[in-house]
């Protein structure tokens, strides 16, 4: 099953569930790297159905994502039809981008954070939050566990098993945000875990002026 059939089929359940399986916690992990972006001009990258509108209330937003079912449940004036791996803006035209619960759904984290970087302005910044597994090996493999048989159940209950049991197998991925943020063209300015057995990160990404980066190559 592609990445694009999976939310274009749970469009009209994913919010209700995902508040469901985050217990209610959803928006405040959300809002903890929001509060770290610079006002102005923001894109929400993978903005799905608009979750985070409420609490984009400093910046004027322009969301993106691929599945136009999701799309067209998004209240947000801006909105693009697109990839994070092919963003169709000018270079150093947003102030900040956001983007939650994406990143183990885009096929390429590498190419998208390089589309990120040429986007954003000089001292601009990410806010990245996204799910995975705990850093320790026993909490990843209880996780992992736990995942197997709520994933699927949930899934069966909203009449889309497949498209729940990919959300489990998403998990294992990408490696953990410790190692996965380190080399990239941003400076992480902050990195947390947060949620049960600390499975859902955030991270801020700072992209650096030009004239910071000459000051470092001469010392
Ligand atoms: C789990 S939903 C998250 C939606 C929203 N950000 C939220 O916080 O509720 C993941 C979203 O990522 C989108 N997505 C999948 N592949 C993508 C890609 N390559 N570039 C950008 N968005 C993508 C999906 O269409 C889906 O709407």
């Amino acid at each position: 099953m592609s990445n694009g059939r999976v939310f274009a089929d749970i469009a009209g359940s994913y919010d209700r569930i995902n508040r469901i399986l985050s217990l209610g916690q959803d928006q405040a992990w959300r809002m903890r790297a929001v509060s770290h972006l610079p006002a102005g001009r923001l894109l929400d990258l993978g903005a799905g159905t608009g979750a985070a509108n409420e609490i984009f209330s400093r910046f004027d937003v322009v969301a993106l994502d691929p599945a136009p079912e999701m799309m067209a449940r998004n209240g947000a004036r801006h909105r693009v039809v697109a990839v994070g791996e092919a963003l169709p803006f000018a270079p150093e035209s947003f102030d900040a981008v956001f983007s939650a619960y994406v990143v183990r759904n885009l096929d390429s984290l590498e190419s998208t954070l390089d589309e990120i970087s040429r986007i954003l302005r000089p001292g601009g910044r990410a806010g990245i939050v996204d799910l995975g597994r705990p850093a320790t090996p026993l909490k990843a493999r209880a996780h992992r566990l736990g995942t197997a048989v709520v994933l699927p159940a949930v899934g069966m209950l909203a009449g889309a098993r497949a498209e729940y049991s990919y959300l489990h197998h998403s998990l294992d991925k990408l490696a953990a945000p410790e190692e996965l943020y380190a080399a990239t063209p941003f400076e992480v300015i902050d990195l947390w875990r947060m949620g049960p057995l600390g499975f859902v990160y955030g991270v801020v990404l700072e992209k650096t002026s030009p004239a910071a980066g000459a000051m470092m190559d001469a010392t």
